[in-house]
């Protein structure tokens, strides 16, 4: 393990090295969102807003599983480190349109500076901007007056919970359909790759969306590659912000373990089977469902709840 932390930052540093940011060119402005491990800044670069995204203060240390005067970690802020020195690799070496543009890294504490994406994730976006459905019958007047109303649901209708006749998004199709396939086209990169990168926490909460409502994908902390015997990034696999236990060791070229969220988790990686880039596909599935529905299957249930629902019903 320690050995993968070690090759893992070895390639944090050597990726990344074209792209340092001195800390004190980075100036912080206020904080747009947390997981488990990480909190995301909305800041600055040489007068251009970024995202900045740290490790929390737990987790921080002298990277490579070590603290700052080089004793060992906790095993999961270890982990943590391990895993966030990998997204910072992986970001630093793709390119696409719809991949959250790489900025640079800040060296101590490391720190990954992406592209802003001033609307924030697709799952607020979508929360934002939804409304109550109008009910079946309702006249086709009525349903396009309610579709042409201001976009913007008003906080009540936010705040209440499940309406009625379920949610309605008050974006146009067109602007859904474009979000979902910018996000097919970065998975599609991403799958593409040699060897294979496996997203592998996929959701609407790691696709952000930008001010001309472009989907960006983001959040590559449980990405991996698959196959590639030897691969340093594929050969650990690790639990994340909402995951179950690990369910076993790797299997050949495929992952055993589950990750991720249970809503967007296909079945055979909650059972604990075997599975591959496919997963990924499962999970653009239920964004798609996210995007037309308003809200996210199983909403509101318990992990447990959830994960069961989706064994037993898909
Ligand atoms: N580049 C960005 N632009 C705008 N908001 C961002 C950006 N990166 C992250 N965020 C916000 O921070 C949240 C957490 O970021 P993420 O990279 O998914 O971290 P974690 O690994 O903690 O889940 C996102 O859901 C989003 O709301
Ligand atoms: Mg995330």
């Amino acid at each position: 393990m320690a050995v993968d932390g070690q090759k893992a930052s070895g390639m944090a540093r050597a990726w990344a090295a074209a792209a340092e940011i001195d800390a004190e060119q980075v100036r912080l402005h206020r904080r747009i969102g947390s997981g488990g491990f990480a909190e995301v800044f909305l800041g600055t670069v040489r007068g251009k807003e970024v995202a900045v995204k740290r490790l929390l203060g737990d987790f921080l240390g002298g990277g490579s599983g070590a603290d700052n005067d080089g004793r060992p970690l906790h095993p999961a802020a270890a982990k943590a480190q391990r895993d966030f020195e990998r997204e910072v690799a992986m970001l630093a070496r793709m390119r696409h349109p719809s991949l959250v543009g790489f900025v640079g890294v800040v060296r101590r504490p490391l720190c990954l500076v992406t592209e802003f994406c001033s609307r924030g994730s697709l799952f607020d976006v979508i929360r934002r901007f939804r409304k109550p459905r109008a009910p079946p019958g309702s006249s086709p007047e009525a349903l396009s007056a309610e579709l042409a109303a201001p976009l913007a649901a008003s906080a009540a209708a936010r705040d209440a919970g499940e309406p009625s006749y379920g949610w309605d998004v008050g974006l146009g199709w067109s602007a859904r359909l474009r979000l979902a396939v910018d996000v097919a086209s970065c998975v599609a990169y991403l799958h593409g790759q040699t060897p294979v990168v496996m997203h592998r926490d996929l959701k609407s909460l790691n696709v952000l969306v930008t001010s001309d409502w472009r989907a960006r994908v983001a959040d590559l902390g449980l990405a991996r590659l698959r196959g590639g015997t030897g691969s340093v990034l594929g050969s650990v696999a690790g639990g994340g912000a909402g995951a179950a236990a690990a369910a076993g060791s790797t299997g050949g070229s495929l992952y055993t373990q589950q990750v991720g969220s249970f809503h967007w988790m296909p079945p055979e990686v909650i059972a604990g089977g075997r599975y591959a880039e496919q997963a990924d596909a499962f999970s653009f599935g239920v964004i798609l469902w996210e995007l037309a529905m308003g809200t996210t299957p199983y909403a509101g249930m318990t992990p447990v709840a959830v994960a069961y629902a989706v064994l037993h019903r898909g």
